[in-house]
């Protein structure tokens, strides 16, 4: 019996995009765990440009790629009005161009 869903560590320096296509193909929802706290990920300049185009904090950026790709981010936060705008990036989603752009982070020799 396949599981409902998969919860894994899903950012743009490890995007997974095999095994998120191996999921999604077989109606696997996938949840990417601590979504946020990858070191060095927030401060990364493409998000910047990012965030001067589309008005998203670079969390919201990390947030709404997560959500354009199909998979659900679970962040955590003991701010309230990130709490909210987190989840208004999560409505968010990013054009192909866009997530083209945060594609180039991929590190495949990224360890957390
Ligand atoms: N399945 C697993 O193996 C696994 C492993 C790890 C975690 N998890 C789960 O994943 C969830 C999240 O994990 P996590 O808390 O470790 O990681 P996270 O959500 O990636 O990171 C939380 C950190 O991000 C900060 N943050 C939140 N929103 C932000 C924003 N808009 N801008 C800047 N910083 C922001 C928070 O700071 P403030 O609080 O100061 O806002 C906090 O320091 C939890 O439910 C956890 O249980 C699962």
């Amino acid at each position: 019996m396949p599981p409902a869903l998969v919860q894994i560590e899903h950012h743009p320096y490890q995007p997974r995009t095999e095994l998120v296509r191996f999921c999604h193909e077989r109606g696997i929802h996938v949840i990417a765990h601590s979504p946020l706290s990858v070191p060095g990920l927030l401060a990364e300049p493409v998000l910047a440009d990012i965030t001067d185009e589309t008005g998203l904090t670079p969390a919201g950026v990390v947030l709404a790629w997560n959500v354009t790709r199909g998979v659900v981010p679970i962040p955590s936060s003991t701010t309230t009005s990130r709490v909210v705008g987190n989840l208004a990036a999560a409505g968010r989603r990013l054009d192909a161009e866009t997530c083209d752009r945060i594609d180039m982070l991929r590190r495949p020799d990224f360890e957390r």
